[in-house]
């Protein structure tokens, strides 16, 4: 239940009133230094209104309860992250959802990784397979510190998941690590029949290769695409596409578990 006013605990989001740049905290009651706005400490926040505005020296915030995207908006990255538009499809095509039990390889810095958790909720389950103890460390703080509370069905393995995936029957396998078709037959004996192989690729000839790898396998539904998305400048009577998008992020290429082919 998402309270009316900040408690201790909450992950708030500050947005600038004036740039509407956004701030991530975790409201504890110790001082920390928050990028651009100096040392500060958010127990000062409890009681406050969600949706108000409070005053840090000149300038004026939106408290509100941190969503998906303010924590996409805001996290700390290492590596390449997954965006919204994508990791959207991802869950949508990879029939990701309550109660899914999800296998993932490649931590990085935890953004797929915390919207995974999200869709499968409480009684899903999320393993992770990172192969870099220092990208284990890291996206775990990230994964740790934006969830409402430790997330319970999460399980981080530091493995190369080229070598192996001990689950089994699972519901999806989602990949986002350099040369993925070298984890398709860890996948495949990890999935359930029907099943979802999905993997997030940025250039054309790893598609290739990938596409490659699942028709080696009884693997059907095979298929590649990307999401461009344009945001809209919107004006009354002058309503347009931004002059500016984001071209290009990555391919996503599924592939459906048959036991025969
Ligand atoms: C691009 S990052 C993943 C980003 C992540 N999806 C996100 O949205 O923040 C790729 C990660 O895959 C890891 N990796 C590379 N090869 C791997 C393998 N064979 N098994 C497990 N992890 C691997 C890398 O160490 C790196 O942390």
């Amino acid at each position: 239940m998402v309270g009316n006013v900040v408690a201790l605990g909450d992950k708030v989001v500050l947005i600038s009133k004036h740039d509407k740049r956004k701030y991530f905290i975790e409201v504890e009651d110790r001082s920390q230094k928050i990028l651009e706005l100096g040392v500060y400490n958010p127990n000062k926040l409890v009681g406050q209104k969600f949706g108000s505005l409070i005053r840090l020296g000149t300038r004026d915030f939106w408290v509100l309860k941190a969503n998906f995207i303010d924590t996409i908006d805001t996290l700390k990255r290492k590596a390449q992250i997954i965006l919204p538009k994508d990791s959207a499809l991802i869950g949508l095509y990879g029939n990701i959802h309550s109660g899914s039990i999800v296998i993932e390889g490649g931590l990085g810095s935890g953004a797929l990784t915390i919207f995974l958790l999200k869709l499968v909720g409480e009684t899903g389950k999320v393993t992770t397979y990172e192969v870099r103890e220092d990208f284990a460390k890291y996206g775990k703080k990230n994964v740790v510190m934006s969830m409402p509370k430790q997330p319970l069905n999460w399980d981080l393995k530091v493995q190369d998941i080229t070598h192996g995936i001990q689950e089994t029957e699972v519901d999806a396998v989602v990949l986002d690590i350099p040369e993925p078709w070298n984890a398709v037959a860890a996948g495949y004996s990890a999935l359930r029949a029907g099943g979802i192989l999905v993997s997030y690729i940025p250039t054309m000839n790893q598609v290739e290769n990938m596409v490659k790898t699942l028709k080696e396998f009884p693997f059907i539904e095979i298929n590649s695409f990307e999401n461009l998305q344009r945001d809209l400048v919107s004006k009354t009577g002058a309503t347009r596409p931004a002059y500016e998008m984001l071209g290009h992020t990555g391919y996503i290429v599924f592939g459906r578990k048959v036991i025969e082919k």
